[in-house]
Protein backbone atom coordinates (compact mmCIF):
# COMPACT_ATOMS: atom_id res chain seq x y z
CA UNK A 1 0.00 0.00 0.00
CA UNK A 2 0.89 3.20 -0.48
CA UNK A 3 1.74 5.36 2.32
CA UNK A 4 0.15 9.22 2.22
CA UNK A 5 3.89 10.37 2.53
CA UNK A 6 5.37 8.80 0.02
CA UNK A 7 3.59 10.91 -2.89
CA UNK A 8 5.59 13.49 -3.79
CA UNK A 9 3.98 15.08 -7.22
CA UNK A 10 6.56 17.84 -7.58
CA UNK A 11 8.43 17.17 -11.10
CA UNK A 12 12.03 17.98 -9.69
CA UNK A 13 13.92 19.89 -12.35
CA UNK A 14 17.72 19.17 -11.76
CA UNK A 15 19.16 20.19 -15.45
CA UNK A 16 16.64 22.20 -17.45
CA UNK A 17 18.21 20.82 -20.83
CA UNK A 18 17.74 17.41 -20.23
CA UNK A 19 14.19 15.87 -21.57
CA UNK A 20 12.13 14.53 -18.74
CA UNK A 21 12.10 10.10 -18.93
CA UNK A 22 8.49 9.47 -18.84
CA UNK A 23 6.93 6.06 -18.97
CA UNK A 24 6.26 5.29 -22.35
CA UNK A 25 4.26 2.31 -21.77
CA UNK A 26 1.43 4.62 -20.14
CA UNK A 27 -0.82 7.13 -21.83
CA UNK A 28 0.12 10.66 -20.96
CA UNK A 29 -2.39 13.58 -20.90
CA UNK A 30 -0.71 17.28 -19.99
CA UNK A 31 -3.04 19.95 -18.69
CA UNK A 32 -1.19 23.61 -19.50
CA UNK A 33 -1.68 26.27 -16.62
CA UNK A 34 -3.33 23.69 -14.45
CA UNK A 35 -3.73 26.34 -11.65
CA UNK A 36 -4.74 24.29 -8.40
CA UNK A 37 -5.54 21.06 -10.04
CA UNK A 38 -9.18 20.71 -9.85
CA UNK A 39 -9.33 19.13 -13.01
CA UNK A 40 -6.54 17.15 -14.08
CA UNK A 41 -6.22 15.65 -10.33
CA UNK A 42 -9.63 14.56 -10.76
CA UNK A 43 -8.92 12.82 -14.47
CA UNK A 44 -5.83 11.32 -12.36
CA UNK A 45 -8.13 9.80 -9.69
CA UNK A 46 -10.39 8.35 -12.48
CA UNK A 47 -8.00 6.95 -15.12
CA UNK A 48 -5.26 5.25 -12.84
CA UNK A 49 -3.50 3.80 -15.68
CA UNK A 50 -3.00 7.01 -17.36
CA UNK A 51 -0.34 9.76 -16.12
CA UNK A 52 -0.92 13.00 -15.93
CA UNK A 53 1.05 16.17 -15.99
CA UNK A 54 0.10 19.67 -15.17
CA UNK A 55 2.27 22.84 -16.19
CA UNK A 56 1.76 25.69 -13.69
CA UNK A 57 4.20 29.04 -13.06
CA UNK A 58 2.40 29.94 -9.89
CA UNK A 59 4.17 28.68 -6.78
CA UNK A 60 0.62 28.84 -4.16
CA UNK A 61 -0.73 26.97 -7.00
CA UNK A 62 1.43 24.23 -7.63
CA UNK A 63 1.35 23.55 -3.81
CA UNK A 64 -2.23 23.46 -3.69
CA UNK A 65 -2.07 20.81 -6.58
CA UNK A 66 0.48 18.77 -4.81
CA UNK A 67 -1.91 18.90 -1.32
CA UNK A 68 -4.69 17.80 -3.89
CA UNK A 69 -2.96 14.90 -4.75
CA UNK A 70 -1.11 13.77 -1.55
CA UNK A 71 -4.69 14.21 0.55
CA UNK A 72 -6.26 12.08 -2.23
CA UNK A 73 -3.54 9.55 -2.52
CA UNK A 74 -3.28 10.34 -6.02
CA UNK A 75 0.00 8.94 -7.41
CA UNK A 76 -0.22 9.10 -11.36
CA UNK A 77 -0.07 12.77 -11.59
CA UNK A 78 3.07 15.41 -11.48
CA UNK A 79 3.35 19.30 -11.57
CA UNK A 80 5.81 20.83 -12.71
CA UNK A 81 6.91 24.69 -12.36
CA UNK A 82 7.82 25.98 -15.86
CA UNK A 83 6.97 28.09 -18.44
CA UNK A 84 4.83 26.03 -20.78
CA UNK A 85 6.40 26.88 -24.56
CA UNK A 86 9.50 26.31 -22.99
CA UNK A 87 8.82 22.51 -21.23
CA UNK A 88 6.98 21.66 -24.78
CA UNK A 89 9.84 22.99 -27.06
CA UNK A 90 12.28 21.17 -25.19
CA UNK A 91 11.79 18.65 -22.27
CA UNK A 92 8.68 16.36 -23.20
CA UNK A 93 9.14 13.37 -25.17
CA UNK A 94 7.91 13.11 -28.92
CA UNK A 95 4.77 12.21 -29.75
CA UNK A 96 3.40 10.67 -27.22
CA UNK A 97 1.01 12.82 -25.25
CA UNK A 98 -2.62 11.77 -26.37
CA UNK A 99 -4.21 15.01 -24.43
CA UNK A 100 -3.55 18.30 -23.40
CA UNK A 101 -5.84 20.36 -21.80
CA UNK A 102 -5.68 24.74 -22.18
CA UNK A 103 -8.39 25.76 -20.16
CA UNK A 104 -8.97 29.37 -19.24
CA UNK A 105 -5.75 30.50 -20.68
CA UNK A 106 -4.31 33.75 -19.61
CA UNK A 107 -5.97 35.85 -22.23
CA UNK A 108 -4.04 39.40 -22.41
CA UNK A 109 -6.58 41.19 -23.69
CA UNK A 110 -4.11 44.64 -24.72
CA UNK A 111 -2.69 44.72 -27.99
CA UNK A 112 0.57 45.80 -26.59
CA UNK A 113 0.35 42.40 -24.46
CA UNK A 114 -0.72 39.73 -27.30
CA UNK A 115 2.88 38.63 -27.41
CA UNK A 116 2.13 37.33 -24.50
CA UNK A 117 -0.34 34.64 -25.58
CA UNK A 118 0.25 31.35 -25.80
CA UNK A 119 -1.03 29.85 -29.12
CA UNK A 120 0.85 30.84 -31.68
CA UNK A 121 3.30 29.30 -34.44
CA UNK A 122 5.79 28.75 -31.56
CA UNK A 123 3.06 26.44 -29.32
CA UNK A 124 1.68 25.13 -32.12
CA UNK A 125 4.70 24.14 -33.59
CA UNK A 126 5.48 22.22 -29.78
CA UNK A 127 2.14 21.03 -29.19
CA UNK A 128 2.35 19.17 -32.59
CA UNK A 129 5.67 17.70 -31.92
CA UNK A 130 4.63 16.43 -28.46
CA UNK A 131 1.04 14.87 -29.20
CA UNK A 132 0.80 11.71 -30.36
CA UNK A 133 -0.75 11.51 -34.25
CA UNK A 134 -4.23 11.58 -33.50
CA UNK A 135 -3.53 13.49 -30.15
CA UNK A 136 -6.20 15.95 -29.37
CA UNK A 137 -5.67 19.16 -27.78
CA UNK A 138 -9.09 20.96 -26.02
CA UNK A 139 -9.39 24.72 -24.92
CA UNK A 140 -12.00 26.53 -23.53
CA UNK A 141 -11.88 30.04 -22.36
CA UNK A 142 -14.15 32.69 -21.58
CA UNK A 143 -12.21 35.17 -24.02
CA UNK A 144 -13.91 35.43 -27.54
CA UNK A 145 -11.60 37.36 -29.06
CA UNK A 146 -9.40 35.23 -27.96
CA UNK A 147 -11.26 32.15 -29.18
CA UNK A 148 -11.81 33.39 -32.34
CA UNK A 149 -7.89 34.18 -32.66
CA UNK A 150 -7.18 30.66 -31.51
CA UNK A 151 -9.49 29.49 -34.16
CA UNK A 152 -7.61 31.18 -36.66
CA UNK A 153 -4.07 30.53 -35.82
CA UNK A 154 -5.53 26.22 -35.76
CA UNK A 155 -7.10 27.20 -39.11
CA UNK A 156 -4.19 28.31 -40.65
CA UNK A 157 -1.77 24.66 -39.63
CA UNK A 158 -2.47 22.19 -41.64
CA UNK A 159 -1.41 19.50 -39.32
CA UNK A 160 -4.26 20.30 -36.93
CA UNK A 161 -7.78 19.31 -37.86
CA UNK A 162 -11.19 20.55 -35.80
CA UNK A 163 -13.06 17.70 -33.65
CA UNK A 164 -16.07 18.35 -31.67
CA UNK A 165 -14.82 19.41 -28.46
CA UNK A 166 -14.94 17.81 -25.33
CA UNK A 167 -18.41 17.99 -23.13
CA UNK A 168 -18.41 20.41 -19.84
CA UNK A 169 -20.44 18.81 -17.44
CA UNK A 170 -20.26 20.41 -13.99
CA UNK A 171 -17.67 17.89 -13.02
CA UNK A 172 -14.65 18.41 -15.48
CA UNK A 173 -14.63 22.53 -14.71
CA UNK A 174 -11.97 24.03 -13.83
CA UNK A 175 -11.70 26.62 -10.94
CA UNK A 176 -11.79 29.86 -12.95
CA UNK A 177 -14.49 28.32 -15.23
CA UNK A 178 -16.57 27.52 -12.18
CA UNK A 179 -15.82 31.00 -11.39
CA UNK A 180 -16.84 32.95 -14.64
CA UNK A 181 -20.40 30.02 -14.63
CA UNK A 182 -21.33 31.38 -11.53
CA UNK A 183 -21.03 35.45 -13.04
CA UNK A 184 -23.15 34.37 -16.09
CA UNK A 185 -20.30 34.56 -18.88
CA UNK A 186 -20.31 32.01 -21.85
CA UNK A 187 -17.84 29.57 -22.37
CA UNK A 188 -16.54 28.97 -25.70
CA UNK A 189 -14.39 25.72 -26.15
CA UNK A 190 -12.93 23.87 -29.10
CA UNK A 191 -10.72 20.52 -29.90
CA UNK A 192 -8.00 19.82 -32.42
CA UNK A 193 -6.89 16.45 -33.59
CA UNK A 194 -2.89 15.97 -35.08
CA UNK A 195 -2.55 14.72 -38.25
CA UNK A 196 0.70 12.92 -39.81
CA UNK A 197 2.76 15.60 -41.68
CA UNK A 198 6.89 16.70 -41.88
CA UNK A 199 8.49 15.85 -38.78
CA UNK A 200 11.22 18.06 -39.00
CA UNK A 201 13.12 19.30 -35.67
CA UNK A 202 12.22 22.06 -34.11
CA UNK A 203 14.06 25.39 -34.34
CA UNK A 204 16.06 26.70 -31.02
CA UNK A 205 13.90 29.26 -30.00
CA UNK A 206 15.46 32.37 -29.93
CA UNK A 207 14.79 35.69 -27.02
CA UNK A 208 14.27 38.54 -28.33
CA UNK A 209 16.71 41.44 -27.03
CA UNK A 210 14.35 43.20 -24.94
CA UNK A 211 13.74 39.88 -23.01
CA UNK A 212 17.32 38.72 -22.28
CA UNK A 213 18.32 38.90 -18.55
CA UNK A 214 20.74 41.77 -17.63
CA UNK A 215 23.14 42.25 -15.12
CA UNK A 216 20.70 44.51 -12.33
CA UNK A 217 18.48 47.13 -13.20
CA UNK A 218 19.48 50.56 -14.45
CA UNK A 219 17.89 53.15 -12.70
CA UNK A 220 15.90 56.01 -14.86
CA UNK A 221 17.17 59.41 -12.93
C1 LIG B 1 -6.49 32.12 -15.85
S1 LIG B 1 -5.61 30.89 -15.00
C2 LIG B 1 -6.54 29.40 -15.33
C3 LIG B 1 -6.19 28.28 -14.38
C4 LIG B 1 -6.93 26.95 -14.67
N1 LIG B 1 -6.64 26.46 -16.00
C5 LIG B 1 -8.41 27.15 -14.49
O1 LIG B 1 -9.12 27.18 -15.51
O2 LIG B 1 -8.85 27.26 -13.34
C6 LIG B 1 -4.21 30.66 -16.04
C7 LIG B 1 -3.13 29.84 -15.36
O3 LIG B 1 -2.08 29.55 -16.27
C8 LIG B 1 -0.84 29.78 -15.64
N2 LIG B 1 0.08 30.16 -16.72
C9 LIG B 1 -0.08 31.21 -17.54
N3 LIG B 1 0.91 31.23 -18.44
C10 LIG B 1 1.71 30.16 -18.18
C11 LIG B 1 2.90 29.67 -18.77
N4 LIG B 1 3.45 30.28 -19.81
N5 LIG B 1 3.45 28.56 -18.25
C12 LIG B 1 2.87 27.93 -17.19
N6 LIG B 1 1.74 28.37 -16.58
C13 LIG B 1 1.17 29.47 -17.08
C14 LIG B 1 -1.11 30.89 -14.65
O4 LIG B 1 -0.17 30.91 -13.61
C15 LIG B 1 -2.50 30.56 -14.18
O5 LIG B 1 -2.52 29.71 -13.07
Amino acid sequence: MQMIEEIDPRLHVTDITKPFEFDLSRPLEIEVGCGKGQFLTREAKLNPNCDYLGIERMLDRVRLFSGKCKRGKIANAKILRLEALYTFHYLLPEHHARKVYVFFPDPWPKKKHHSHRLFGPLFLNALWKRLEIGGKLEFATDHKEYFETVLECFAGDNRFERVEAMPRPKEVWTEFETMFRSQGLPIYSAAWKSLPADDSPLEPLTIPPEAEPREGIERRI
